[in-house]
């Protein structure tokens, strides 16, 4: 469809992919149209946002809504909303919501006194946050944090990269 009020961009990027992204595109275009929306509603997959961690992420236009960590099961509110219904704020993210704010009190405290620490420390830092292995794993990857393999002097280091401080504003 040519002309539709509202665009939906489901990211399914690898990330947002191994978290079940392709569910949640089938399960939107279904249920648009199960409710004949499909004349309104566009439904379609993009490339990653650069939430990764808080995926699978769906982008509504021209609302200017980010939501993360989206099931099949939230898709109906999801629809609700694409209706004229309110913005599902529980899924919401974006500077103040309350996952993003999360993530920034952890960085704050990840560069103080300093970017750069053992890696059995920032695994405590990180646990403190309620962050998981699995979650510093994810931000490794994305650049987000930087391993220093062990020395026979040092032990092995996790640094907070130049990303991650422009991400945060650390
Ligand atoms: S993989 Fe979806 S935001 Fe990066």
């Amino acid at each position: 469809m040519y002309w539709t009020t509202k665009h939906v961009l489901v990211c399914n990027a690898s990330h947002c992919t191994q978290k079940g992204a392709n569910d949640v595109a089938g399960r939107l275009r279904l249920e648009v149209i199960r409710r004949g929306l499909d004349t309104e509603i566009l439904v379609n997959n993009c490339g990653t946002i650069d939430l990764c961690d808080v995926g699978p992420n769906v982008v509504v236009y021209p609302d200017g809504v980010i939501y993360a960590g989206v099931s099949p099961k939230d898709v109906p509110e999801i629809v609700a909303h694409l209706q004229g219904g309110p913005v599902v704020e529980r899924l919401r993210v974006g500077p103040g919501a309350p996952a993003e704010e999360a993530r920034r009190a952890f960085y704050r405290a990840a560069v103080d006194p300093e970017a750069v620490r053992p890696a059995a420390d920032f695994a405590v830092l990180a646990a403190a946050h309620g962050f998981d292995a699995a979650w510093t794993a994810e931000q490794l990857r994305r650049g987000f944090l930087a391993r220093k393999p062990a020395t026979d002097d040092l032990p092995e280091t996790v640094a907070v990269t130049k990303k991650a401080r422009g991400r945060y504003g650390v």
